[in-house]
């Protein structure tokens, strides 16, 4: 099964992906959280990445595209995947395709996470994530035990540098004019489901299940 996970920042598509991926044994793949790990380590893709990040523009998609080409071909992807943050523009959604078919692969169904601005405004500057095993939090609606301390491993929590209020404020606006042509894009080829991403995090994850069967 390969699926897209399509929407704003905040709506949630890496809470619900994680909760794909455990369900249905798949591997969900973040480009966010591969190039936050390239720019932990410093390595030159993390360091020309940086700068696009913590404006919250796009980093550019030749860049992506080669970095999701080798990503798809490791072995986990076997069996399917899902995407979360990539494509996130028409070239980077035509690049997939080209990729799709020389795979021989097919796409099963884009996810829309659909959630109102408000709401996403709260839930990004109230987000807390582990700078050590990339768990995420948010300080009213998934608190830790703990208050700043990660469930998991202990490690102290972070805010993350694009969750600051005008860079969100940016995020959401390079959403609007570089990724909702996307919608189009995957209304077309009939891909595209609509979700409603308000409301218990576990009931959105029932509403998904529905659709994936
Ligand atoms: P990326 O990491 O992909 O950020 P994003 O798309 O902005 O998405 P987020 O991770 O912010 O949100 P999410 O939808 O996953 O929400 P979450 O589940 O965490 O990208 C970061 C940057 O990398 C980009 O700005 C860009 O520079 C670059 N980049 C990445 N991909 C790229 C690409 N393809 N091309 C070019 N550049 C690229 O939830 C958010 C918060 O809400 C959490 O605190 C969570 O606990 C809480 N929450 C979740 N669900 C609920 C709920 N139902 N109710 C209440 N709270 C909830």
């Amino acid at each position: 099964m390969i699926l897209i996970l399509l929407g704003a920042p905040g709506v949630g598509k890496g809470t619900q992906g994680e909760l794909i991926s455990k369900h249905y044994n798949i591997p969900e793949i973040s480009t966010g959280d591969i190039l936050r790990s390239e720019v932990k380590n410093e390595t030159e893709l993390g360091k020309k990445a940086k700068v696009y990040m913590d404006k919250g523009e796009l980093v550019p998609d030749d860049v992506i595209i080669g970095m999701m080409e080798n990503r798809i071909k490791q072995n986990d992807c076997k069996n399917g995947f899902i995407l979360d943050g990539f494509p996130r523009t028409v070239a980077q959604a035509e690049a997939f395709d080209r990729m799709l078919e020389k795979n021989n692969l097919e796409l099963y169904k884009v996810l829309l996470i659909d959630v109102k601005e408000e709401e996403i405004i709260s839930r990004l500057t109230g987000r807390r994530v582990c700078p050590n095993c990339g768990a995420v939090y948010h300080i009213k609606n998934k608190p830790p035990k703990e208050e700043g301390v990660c469930d998991n491993c202990g490690s102290k929590l972070i805010q993350r540098d694009d969750d600051k209020e005008e860079v969100v404020r940016n995020r959401l606006e390079v959403y609007k004019k570089n990724t909702m042509p996307l919608v189009d894009y995957y209304t077309k080829s009939s891909k595209l489901v609509k979700i409603e991403g308000s409301g218990e995090i576990n009931d959105i994850f029932e509403r998904i299940k529905k659709v994936l069967g």
